[in-house]
Order: C-alpha cells, then structure tokens, then sequence
C-alpha cells in the first residue's frame, strides 16, 4: 500500500509519512511530534488523530500503546463557535469594574 498520501491528520493534513519522517528526524515523543507537524492541532484538537498518532508511535518505538504519554490537554475540551465564546460571563481583564471600589 502506497503510504505517500495516507493522512494521519485530516484537519492538519499530516500525513502517515510526514510523522514517520519527523520521528525519524528524532522527535521521539507525541507532544515533540505535535509541535512539529501539527497533527492534533485542528479543528477536532485530535479526536480525530491522536489515538492513531499514539498507536503508530508505539509501532515505531516497538513498545506497547499504553507506554506512549499522551499530550497536554488544554481548555477548550470541545471545540466551541466565537458566539459562544462571546457569551460567555467573564469578568474583564483586571477585575470587575462594577465591584471596584
Ligand atoms: S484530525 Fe487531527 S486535529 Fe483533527
């Protein structure tokens, strides 16, 4: 099977080699390979290709998938639209100008 445009990371368009070939450059760790060529950075923020980019890093490294450290999850755990960012109740920066004094 032709591996050359196997997308790992359809949000990010990473492919199947594209991660090999950084692994093979030494990015040895998920978040390393995250940094460098994006996969878990788009819109779905990896449900849609960390769990595979964990497994063929084991398959890689030759050790067992629970033996990958996953990445840092960072806020927002589900991807949210600017509407609902917008009207969310957050105080402003600095405080609340209505409790100062
Ligand atoms: S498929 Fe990789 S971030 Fe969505």
């Amino acid at each position: 099977m032709n591996m050359d445009k196997t997308f790992l990371c359809r949000c990010e368009d990473v492919t199947l080699e594209e991660f090999r070939d950084a692994y093979d450059e030494g990015f040895s760790e998920l978040e390393s390979l995250k940094r460098y060529t994006g996969v878990g950075t788009g819109f779905c923020q990896g449900k849609g290709c960390l769990s595979e980019a964990a497994q063929e890093l084991a398959a890689l490294r030759d050790t067992p998938p629970g033996e990958i450290r996953l990445t840092t999850i960072r806020p927002p755990a589900e991807p949210m639209t600017f509407a609902q960012l917008a009207a969310l109740d957050v105080p402003p920066p600095g405080g609340d100008p209505e409790e100062a004094p």
